[in-house]
């Protein structure tokens, strides 16, 4: 007999599950073993996964998610070799060039979340100056998460609740997410990491609390569309409980 779970698998190319998740987070992982297998230098990696980046974005807009969160450069990828970072450097001057007239087109809000510190000041402005072109479209907001670490995030949140004075007794959970980068986005519900290690590795610390974890061997210059779409139906068949059990989580969904 044919299972129902081997059934969605095998329409996972084609079909679209029922439940989509309004953010998405993905940890971009696997651009240096792809251009290592191929004999090609890490940076191709990075370029091809650059490429890639715009079918996922596209699959994002077509299924209906919200908000998609992209670890572009982490606070900790300062530590590469040198040109690696500068070629890092160059590839989000190139998308920012190349690609914010047709995000515009398609009704993406571009943000960055992150530091500005150590980042050249041209791309500084070019990163400020797309955030600010894009801020009224609504289809999607594309949150590049950019010399960005969750704790230092956490720190900048602190940080700014004591500049503003507030009492210890005032501070809750709610407000330090207000604090932060993502600050009135709904949290991530699916984390998608490629490349097929199991770690957040400073990631959406704070916003990931109860998002579905979703680890693949795909290297990221691979993870195309049917990937993506097969994520999402193992999202599906997750069941998201949020500390509360089974019987609760029933009544949750049918209003008592
Ligand atoms: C991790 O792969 C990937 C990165 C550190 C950078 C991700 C960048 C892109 C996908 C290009 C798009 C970039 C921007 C700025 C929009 P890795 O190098 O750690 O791969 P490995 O684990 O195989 O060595």
């Amino acid at each position: 007999m044919v299972n129902v779970l081997d059934n969605q698998k095998k329409n996972a190319s084609v079909a679209l599950p029922p439940v989509i998740p309004q953010h998405i987070g993905i940890i971009m992982d696997g651009n240096g073993r792809w251009a290592k297998a191929r004999g090609l230098p890490r940076t191709q990696g990075h370029h091809r996964g650059k490429e890639n980046l715009r079918q996922i974005l596209e699959s994002c807009v077509e299924f209906g998610v919200k908000v998609l969160t992209i670890y572009a450069f982490s606070t900790e990828n300062w530590e590469r070799p040198v040109g690696e970072v500068r070629v890092l450097m160059s590839i989000l001057n190139l998308v920012l060039d190349q690609e914010v007239k047709r995000l515009h087109k398609n009704g993406v809000q571009v943000r960055h979340i992150g530091s500005m510190d150590g980042v050249d000041p041209r791309l500084q402005k070019k990163i400020m100056d797309a955030c600010e072109h894009t801020r009224d479209n609504d289809r999607l907001v594309l949150n590049v998460a950019f010399n960005y670490g969750g704790r230092g995030e956490i720190v900048h949140a602190v940080r700014n609740i004591m500049r503003d004075g507030v009492a210890p007794e005032d501070v809750t959970e709610e407000m330090i997410g207000r604090y932060l980068y993502t600050g009135g986005q709904p949290d991530p519900d699916l984390i998608i990491r490629t490349g097929g290690e199991f770690r957040l590795s400073n990631f959406l610390l704070w916003q990931g609390s109860y998002a579905e974890y979703y680890s693949t061997p795909t290297f990221w210059p691979d993870f195309d569309k049917s990937a993506l779409l097969e994520a999402l139906w193992e999202f599906n068949r997750r069941r998201r409980r949020f500390g509360m059990i089974d019987e609760q989580i029933d009544g949750h969904q049918t209003g008592n």
